[in-house]
């Protein structure tokens, strides 16, 4: 059940303190992936998710999201889709910039990642200040797909990444494992 997948994803993250600065308390997933158990479990969580909700893509966010949402999207027998830091994609994409503690980070989508209208799933490890997925749920919409939903691993609560996000999930789900 739930609530026993969460006590064991959370039983397999490290807390490093003052990583990557001073005062910083991050959260280490390298424990969880190189678990077989949770790994799989997470894995098999994300995939139920994607099936449950209809998509046919999952779409992970670089980097750690990409170890996420694509063994998931195997699992599911589904399509992955990359949302890379600008540069990294050839041929034409869309870009989305968004605002960091200091400057800001942009992101891109190839144009022909999705179908017209594809039902696509999101995945990511952390939503902190919601920036990173808020700029990919508007990359996912700008190239045509339908987001069916959202799951990320954890949640920082206490930085309100999710109010943030409310107006870019068009109604969609947002779960947390
Ligand atoms: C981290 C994390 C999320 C994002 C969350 O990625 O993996 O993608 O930050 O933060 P936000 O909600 O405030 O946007 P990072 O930018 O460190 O990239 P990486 O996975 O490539 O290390």
């Amino acid at each position: 059940d739930i609530a026993a997948l969460a006590d064991l994803l959370n039983s397999r993250i490290r807390d490093v303190p003052d990583y990557p600065k001073p005062g910083v308390l991050f959260k280490d997933i390298a424990p969880l992936l190189a678990d077989a158990e949770a790994f799989g479990a997470l894995t098999r969580a994300l995939a139920e998710r994607a099936k449950e909700l209809g998509a046919t893509k999952v779409v992970g966010l670089e980097a750690r999201g990409f170890v996420l949402a694509a063994p998931a999207a195997f699992a599911a027998g589904l399509g992955f889709v990359p949302i890379r830091k600008k540069g990294k994609l050839p041929g034409e994409v869309f870009q989305k910039s968004y605002d960091l503690e200091y400057g800001s980070a942009t992101l891109e989508v190839q144009c022909d990642a999705f179908e017209p209208g594809e039902p696509v799933l999101v995945v990511d490890d952390v939503l902190a200040t919601g920036g990173t997925i808020g700029a990919s749920l508007d990359l996912v919409q700008q190239a045509g797909a339908r987001l069916v939903g959202v799951v990320v691993l954890m949640e920082l609560g206490f930085l309100d990444g999710r109010e943030r996000l409310t107006p870019h999930l068009g109604g969609a789900p947002l779960d947390t494992l």
